[in-house]
C-alpha cells in the first residue's frame, strides 16, 4: 500500500482497506478534501480541488472550502485549526501548501502562512488493515521572534453536505459512565470537551455520524472519529448553513496558551478517523479491531486480559498480609491468573484521607514487606498486581509537607481539595523524576507484574508558577506528555509489567492512554444489571478486550440490588474477567460455581477479547432485554451473552438472531448457562440461525443465558 499523488492534478489519494481518502491543493494553495468514505476503483477519476468561491459578501470563500487545517485569518468564521497572536499584534495566519512527502502509507504536506514563516506539517498515517486514518499535525516557528498558540487542533474531517446526519458521543459521570447520546445534527456547532485536566467521564473524546437514522446496527454510513490525548480536550461538530459537516479536534482552546519560540514546534494529538458502511455496529468492530491491532502495547501480538482477582469490595482499605494471602488462596481455588493487592498497602493509608504521596510499603499491615505476600502468590499460580495514584498527594503526608510546592496551584490561593487530595505537577521536572523514580523502584525491587495506575480526581487551580507567565498554560500540555514519558519509560525499562488505566472508573480513557496501557476500567459501578448499558455504551467507542468486569457481590454495594451469581459472571464474562467479591463470604456451591464458570470463560476469551463484538438487543431505553453476540475472528465460535431485567404481564422472550454467521455452513448450538427453548434443533444452518432465529427461555427477575454456536468441523 502506498499513497497515491496525481501532479497533474496536485490530488492525493490514501487507501486502506475498505476505506478512501482524497484530498488536494486548490487553485488557491488551500489543502481540502475531495473525499472520505467507501473504498473506490483505483481507476475512479478524481478532478483538482478548487476552491467553491463566496456565498456572499458575508461568507468569504474560506468558508465554504472543505479545509483539511485552516488557519485563523481570510475572514474564517469555523472553527480554526490553528489561531496565533503574533508580537507585533498581528493575528491573521493563512496556510498554503508548500510542500509534500510520501514514505509507503505514511504522507506529509506541509502548509505556510503567507507571508510570515510559519510552518504546520500535516501528518496522515492510513491503517492499511482498517483503513482508520491518523492525523495530527506540527507546528513551527521558523521566524526570528516568539509567538503564542491560542488555539490547536490537531485535524478536522470533513464530510459531504447532507441534512440528516446523526450525532452519536458518549457522556457520563462518576458510577454512571458511558450514556450513548443520539443526535440529529443541524446548523449549528455540538462542542464536545474536557476542561478537566484529563480526558474526564463527562464527554469521551469519540464521536460517530451516520447518515439518515438507521434503526439498524448494521447497515448504513457511519463516520467516526476518536482523539488520542489524556488532557483537556475539544471536539467541535459544525454543520454550516450550506449543510456542510466539519468536524475539529484537539487540544481544548479554553485557558490554553503555548509559546512557540523561534524554531521550537508543538505537536498536537492524533485525532483517529474511520469510516463503515456496515452501520455503527460495522463502525464499532472497526475500531475495536483498530485498537486492538494497533493501539494497545503489543498490537496483534498482545496477550488475552488473565482473569483477576482484586481486592477492593472485599477489604476497602483494611489491607494486610495474612487476609490478602486468604483471599488469594481462595481466588486461585477457582482459576484467578492475578492477584491484585487495591488501594491501603503505603504510607499511613488507613481511608482516603492520608498516604498518598508515601509510596512506602506501610509497617503496620506488611511488617516484612510486600515480598511474603506476593511470594504466596506466585506459589499459588498466580502473579502479582498492585494499586498505585501516581499523580496524587494528600495534603496528609509526608511528601506534601516536604514540597506544597509540588501540586498544582496559584500561589496565595485556596487549594481545592477532591476526595482529600490534591494534584502533583507532574509537568515540573522534579515531579517527574520523583514519580518515575518511586514506581521503577517498586518495579525493580518487588516482581510485580501489573499497576492498576488510578486517579481519582479531576484538576483545579493550574497554576505552574515555576516558569515564566507566558508558559504557565503549557502546564496542560507538558502534565500529559510527562505522563506518557513515564509510562513509556517504565514499560520499556519493565517491559513484562502490564497496566490499567483507571480513573475512579472510566474518567480517563482514550486512544493516548490506551497506547501505554493495557486494559482500562469503565466504571466503578459493579451492579452487573447497570453494567448492561455501561458496558453497551463503552462498547461504541472501546473494545471488549481491554475492558475490566468484576463479579462482586449481592447485595450490590451502589443499589442494594440483589442478583445470582450466575447472572453476575455472565454480565462481566462480556468483556476480560475479574472478581471483586469477598470470596470469605463465599459458601462452598459459590465456589463450584464460580470455579465452573471461570473454565467456561477460558475456553470462550479470545472469541469474547479479541472477537467481533454485534449488538442484537439493546440495554437502553428500559428495555426488559440485553443480548451481544461475540464471533470469533475466525468465525468458528460465537458466543451469545441475553439478560432479561424482569418478565412483564406473561410476554414471552423476543426471538435471538445472531449475525455474521456463514449462510451455508452448519453449527451446532450449545447452552452453557440457562436453556434454550426445547424445541430449538442442536444442529442447523447458519442460514437457519440467523434468519429463523434462536427461541431462549428466560422467565424471573434477573435471569441470564449463555449459549454458543459452533461451526461444524471447527475445534
Ligand atoms: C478508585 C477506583 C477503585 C478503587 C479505589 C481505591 O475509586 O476506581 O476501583 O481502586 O479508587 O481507593
Amino acid at each position: 500500500m502506498k499513497v497515491g499523488y496525481d501532479a497533474a492534478t496536485h490530488v492525493f489519494r490514501l487507501d486502506g482497506a475498505d476505506i478512501s481518502y482524497v484530498l488536494g491543493v486548490n487553485e488557491k494553495g488551500e489543502l481540502q478534501n475531495l473525499y472520505w468514505g467507501k473504498r473506490l476503483d483505483a481507476q475512479d477519476p478524481f478532478a483538482a480541488a478548487k476552491s467553491p468561491g463566496g456565498g456572499s459578501g458575508f461568507d468569504p470563500a474560506v468558508n465554504l472550502t472543505p479545509t483539511e487545517f485552516v488557519g485563523w485569518g481570510a475572514g474564517l468564521y469555523a472553527v480554526p485549526n490553528l489561531k496565533v497572536t503574533f508580537p507585533d499584534g498581528n493575528r491573521d495566519l493563512v496556510l498554503h501548501y508548500l510542500s509534500h512527502e510520501i514514505q509507503g502509507d505514511t504522507l506529509r504536506v506541509t502548509l505556510k502562512d503567507i507571508g510570515r514563516d510559519v510552518r504546520v506539517e500535516l501528518l496522515y498515517e492510513m491503517n492499511a488493515e482498517t483503513g482508520v486514518l491518523a492525523r495530527s499535525a506540527k507546528i513551527e516557528n521558523h521566524t526570528k521572534l516568539p509567538l503564542t498558540i491560542e488555539e490547536a487542533f490537531a485535524a478536522t474531517w470533513n464530510l459531504p453536505s447532507s441534512n440528516d446526519y446523526q450525532l452519536r458521543y458518549l457522556t457520563g459521570r462518576w458510577a454512571a459512565e458511558w450514556k450513548l447520546q443520539e443526535e440529529a445534527l443541524h446548523t449549528g456547532k455540538v462542542v464536545l470537551e474536557s476542561r478537566r485536566g484529563s480526558t474526564g467521564d463527562e464527554v469521551n473524546p469519540w464521536f460517530a455520524i451516520e447518515r439518515g437514522a438507521q434503526p439498524d446496527q448494521d447497515t448504513g454510513d457511519v463516520w467516526f472519529g476518536a482523539l488520542g490525548w489524556s488532557g483537556s480536550w475539544q471536539i467541535n461538530v459544525e454543520q454550516n448553513a450550506a449543510n456542510q459537516v466539519r468536524v475539529t479536534g484537539g487540544f481544548t482552546p479554553f485557558d490554553f496558551a503555548y509559546l512557540l519560540k523561534p524554531e521550537q514546534s508543538l505537536e498536537t494529538p492524533k485525532f483517529y478517523g474511520g469510516y463503515s458502511n456496515s452501520g455503527i455496529g460495522g463502525a464499532s468492530r472497526l475500531l475495536h479491531r483498530f485498537e486492538l491491532g494497533s493501539i494497545v502495547p503489543g498490537g496483534m501480538h498482545r496477550k488475552l486480559r488473565p482473569i483477576l482477582y482484586n481486592s477492593w469490595e472485599a477489604t476497602g482499605f483494611d489491607v494486610n498480609e495474612a487476609g490478602q494471602e486468604t483471599l488469594a488462596e481462595k481466588a486461585a481455588s477457582i482459576g484467578v491468573e492475578r492477584f491484585v493487592m487495591d488501594d491501603g498497602w503505603f504510607g499511613q493509608r488507613k481511608d482516603d484521607h492520608a498516604g498518598l504521596g508515601d509510596w512506602y510499603v506501610n509497617q503496620q499491615k506488611f511488617p516484612h514487606g510486600l515480598k511474603p505476600l506476593i511470594d504466596k502468590v506466585h506459589s499459588l499460580g498466580m502473579d502479582f498486581g498492585l494499586w498505585v495514584e501516581p499523580e496524587m498527594v494528600n495534603p496528609n503526608s509526608d511528601l506534601y509537607k516536604a514540597h506544597p510546592d509540588w501540586t498544582l496551584n496559584f500561589p496565595g490561593r485556596p487549594r481545592t481539595e477532591g476526595r482529600s487530595q490534591l494534584m502533583l505537577n507532574l509537568a515540573r521536572p522534579d515531579v517527574r523524576a520523583y514519580v518515575y523514580g518511586f514506581l521503577d523502584k517498586l518495579l525493580t525491587e518487588n516482581d510485580i507484574a501489573f499497576l492498576k495506575w488510578d486517579y481519582n480526581r479531576n484538576w483545579s487551580e493550574p497554576g505552574w508558577s515555576a516558569v515564566p507567565i507566558e508558559q504557565q498554560k503549557e502546564v496542560y500540555v507538558e502534565y500529559v506528555r510527562n505522563l506518557y514519558s513515564i509510562l513509556a519509560e517504565l514499560r520499556s525499562k519493565h517491559p513484562n509489567v502490564e497496566i490499567e488505566s483507571c480513573s475512579g472508573g472510566g474518567a480517563r480513557v482514550d486512544l493516548g492512554i490506551m497506547r501505554l496501557t493495557d486494559e482500562v476500567w469503565p466504571s466503578d459501578n459493579t451492579d452487573p444489571f447497570d453494567r448492561l448499558r455501561i458496558q453497551d455504551g463503552f462498547s461504541y467507542a472501546y473494545a471488549p478486550g481491554v475492558m475490566m468486569a468484576w463479579v462482586t457481590d449481592s447485595p450490590n454495594w451502589m443499589n442494594n440490588r440483589s442478583t445470582s451469581l450466575d447472572y453476575r459472571f455472565l454480565s462481566s464474562m462480556q468483556g476480560s474477567l475479574g472478581i471483586g467479591a469477598n470470596l470469605s463470604k463465599w459458601s462452598a456451591e459459590d465456589f463450584s460455581t464460580a470455579k465452573k464458570l471461570v473454565a467456561q470463560y477460558k475456553l470462550l476469551r479470545p472469541t469474547i477479547q479479541d472477537g467481533a463484538l454485534y449488538r442484537l438487543i439493546s440495554p437502553e431505553e428500559g428495555s426488559e432485554f440485553s443480548v451481544t453476540e461475540s464471533l470469533s475472528t475466525d468465525g468458528k465460535q460465537a458466543a451469545v451473552f441475553a439478560f432479561l431485567h424482569s418478565s412483564q404481564l406473561g410476554d414471552g422472550d423476543p426471538r435471538i438472531f445472531p449475525r455474521g454467521l456463514e449462510p451455508a455452513t452448519k453449527y451446532s448450538i450449545h447452552a452453557l448457562v440457562g436453556s434454550l427453548d426445547s424445541r430449538m434443533p442442536e444442529r442447523a444452518s447458519g442460514e437457519y440461525w440467523m434468519h429463523r432465529g434462536i427461541d431462549v427461555s428466560l422467565r424471573g427477575d434477573f435471569q441470564a443465558m449463555l449459549f454458543t454456536l459452533e461451526r461444524e468441523g471447527a475445534k
